[in-house]
């Protein structure tokens, strides 16, 4: 008979709707593999909280400091312990110090093609507006590994949807968002099971 290995911890550090967030969660609700165990939030308004109580996933609300202390956040990391971090619209820099305690074990999805329309201060609708205004044909999803540069780890897929000349900044990341609603759930469990 074939032994059940442990559930994985995926936490989700998040903030803003939480649309993304949710995708994972439901989509690894019944899984044998992995589950979202905890949501980090850096804003007390998000809508990722209300998603996280919706589902009964503990959030946990930190600021500044717990993010940037060595004994703060990254002891409770290690103490679920996370298997996975996945970065779904968090808009603060991991530090170094988690970047290199969770070496290769953290995602991120970005709303374009990078290594275009990235950087700090490139998120949300300021990419889609950025992307309009060049005149971009084409725009997408990035899903990376988040090394200690921001938006610059390998790349582990993309995925692209064309710029039609009446799109806006809104009509453009709704279609953006349904690729990342398609795709970051199915490349995170794949990269969970190429990681085993
Ligand atoms: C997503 O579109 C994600 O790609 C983006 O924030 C949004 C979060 O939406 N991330 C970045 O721009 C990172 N630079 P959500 O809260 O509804 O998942």
């Amino acid at each position: 008979m074939k032994e059940d290995r442990p559930l994985k911890h995926i936490v989700i550090f998040a903030s803003g709707a939480g649309t993304n967030a949710e995708k994972i969660i439901t989509h690894f609700r019944d899984s044998r593999m992995a589950k979202v165990s905890l949501i980090v939030c850096n804003n007390p308004e998000a809508g990722v909280i209300a998603v996280a109580s919706r589902h009964g996933i503990p959030v946990d609300l930190i600021d500044r400091n717990r993010l940037i202390d060595p004994s703060g956040l990254a002891n409770t990391l290690l103490r679920i312990p996370a298997d996975l971090i996945v970065l779904a619209g968090f808009l603060w820099k991991v530090p170094d110090h988690l970047v290199r305690l969770f070496q290769g074990k953290i995602l991120n999805i970005h709303p374009a093609l990078l290594p275009k329309y990235g950087g700090i201060g490139m998120f949300g609708s300021r990419v889609h507006e950025a992307v309009v205004r060049a005149g971009e044909k084409l725009t997408g999803i990035t899903v990376h590994l988040v090394n200690e540069q921001y938006d610059e780890g390998p790349s582990l897929l993309q995925r692209t949807v064309a710029v039609d000349p009446d799109d806006s900044p809104k009509s453009l990341a709704l279609k953006v968002q349904k690729l990342e609603h398609e795709w970051y759930p199915r490349v995170i469990e794949q990269f969970l099971k190429n990681n085993p």
